[in-house]
């Protein structure tokens, strides 16, 4: 049976005949397969310095054909239904778009990625490559050193009122794996996992490659997208092993006040079943006078939290690969054993780098004080320009580096030689095509009547950004007062 999938044509037989070959045969695998690639050009056309722009995007499509005595041979190009039910991260998707629009020369100013434009601290790269140096490039503990972990801990104590031990701490590759692991390691199928829209892209995806159901609680920009807590005791059942905050947020810049988590801490409190996942690694990137809160932190709710945290928004450490849990040991022990079967722990350098980062300073001390500057001063320029444009509604940010606008005032709305602006998404193509401006749509996080704008760019970026939004913006007309 052949198989093919988006221009890809596959034509060999199941991969088991391989395994079912008569004995005394052998098979190199070169002899009977050969690979070609196809490349497949899409057209986009775009707006772009005056002129009407198409710009060729290659697909290429492998075609896999058997030879020789297998002529007829098929592979069973099945996938299990556990990646069937996962969809592709559209911020990555977006990125990879506005990234080949630039490569074919397309002037795109690009504030889809979820990643800081600063350098990482020198003391922290200094770190590193000492490390290097000194021959500090073997497997390290699967939790992590123990340095690394006794460093996290002070920082923990120090930071957040939070008293763990090291072997309460595991360190890996990114909160991104922090998260999936303690997903996988909490919930059983048909379990629930309770998170708050807008989300991060991945909480929903992460609690279906658990065979959990992730149920979704709208919350709204008059809130600051803030949850109700009352909305969400309606919400919780047996089925509810897993509640997922984030704070800050990503796509909101939203912060939970103390208040309002002890509110929240009141209801979890009286689910013996359920936990909570605090995602806190946002946690510098706060303006004041907002402060941050632990979750933990929160009588009666350390035993049930596993906090989340990292390196790579605050120190600007994306490509360092460098986060950590903390919660109790069971919960922490358990998310160790699937780290060891998949990854083992984190590289050995980026663990000294971290450690470095750790020595900073309380809250990364003048160096991520000065990134946070720079994101306030940014996030202060867009919201007032925003604010200018007719028809968006904003909801001010006080942390992280997004800025969650709704523009659904302007759907229904059909744009000259483009089409109707029906949602989020056909907005973003419009801006990419008119304006040359890469975002986000905002149902990738479970909200389609925003679009998010992430800010990890330069000033004089965001203010030629602003001014081409606004430019594409003006050409629509409004349909619906605000
Ligand atoms: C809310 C949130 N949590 C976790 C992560 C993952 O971060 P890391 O780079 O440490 O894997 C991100 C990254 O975009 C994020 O925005």
């Amino acid at each position: 049976m052949a198989g093919s999938i988006r221009g890809t044509s596959i034509t060999s037989r199941p991969a088991r005949l391989l395994r079912n070959q008569p004995s005394g045969i052998s098979l190199d695998p070169q002899a009977f397969r050969s690979l070609s690639f196809s490349s497949h050009l899409h057209h986009l056309s775009l707006k772009s310095l005056g002129k009407r722009l198409r710009v060729q995007t290659i697909r290429i499509s492998a075609v896999v054909r058997a030879q020789s005595i297998f002529e007829n041979m098929q592979v069973d190009i099945s996938l299990s239904p556990r990646v069937n039910s996962v969809k592709p991260s559209k911020t990555m998707a977006i990125t990879d778009q506005a990234t080949a629009l630039a490569q074919a020369g397309v002037p795109v100013i690009r504030l889809a990625a979820g990643e800081p434009d600063f350098d990482t601290p020198a003391v922290i790269a200094e770190a590193g490559i000492r490390a290097i140096r000194e021959g500090y490039t073997r497997y390290t503990p699967n939790a992590g050193t123990l340095e690394l972990r006794t460093a996290i801990c002070h920082k923990l104590k120090e930071e957040n009122g939070l008293t763990y031990t090291p072997e309460q701490i595991l360190v890996s590759n990114g909160a991104k794996q922090c998260i999936l692991q303690a997903v996988l390691a909490v919930c059983s199928p048909d379990d629930e996992v309770i998170i708050p829209a807008p989300y991060w892209v991945s909480y929903p995806e992460m609690a279906r490659l658990a065979d959990a159901t992730p149920v979704i609680l709208p919350t709204h920009i008059a809130d600051n997208f803030l949850l109700d807590p009352k909305f969400l005791a309606s919400k919780l059942t047996d089925k509810s092993r897993l509640l997922i905050l984030c704070s800050p947020s990503n796509p909101t810049g939203s912060v939970y006040p103390k208040k309002l988590l002890e509110e929240i801490a009141d209801i979890v409190a009286k689910h013996p079943r359920l936990l909570v996942l605090s995602d806190e690694i946002y946690e510098h990137i706060i303006y004041a006078p907002e402060t941050h809160t632990s979750f933990a932190s929160l009588p009666g709710m350390w035993e049930r939290t596993l906090t989340v945290n990292g390196f790579s928004k605050a120190f600007a450490m994306t490509g360092w690969r460098l986060g950590y849990l903390a919660g109790p040991r069971h919960f922490v022990a358990a998310c160790g054993k699937i780290q060891s079967q998949s990854t083992s722990g984190a590289s050995s350098i980026s663990q000294k780098a971290g450690v470095a980062a750790l020595g900073l300073g309380y809250a990364g001390g003048e160096a991520v004080s000065t990134m946070v500057k720079a994101f306030q001063e940014r996030r202060d320029f867009l919201v007032k320009s925003f604010k200018e444009l007719e028809g968006v509604k904003i909801s001010e940010p006080q942390g992280a580096f997004y800025l969650f606008l709704d523009f659904s005032s302007y759907y229904g709305v059909e744009a000259e030689g483009f089409g109707v602006i029906k949602d989020s998404e056909s907005l973003c193509r419009y801006l990419l095509d008119e304006a040359q401006v890469a975002l986000v749509p905002g149902d990738a996080f479970g909200d389609d009547n925003c679009i998010r704008i992430s800010y990890a760019a330069s000033l004089s970026t965001l203010q030629a950004a602003t001014e081409r939004i606004k430019g594409a913006m003006a050409s629509l007309r409004r349909v619906i007062p605000v």
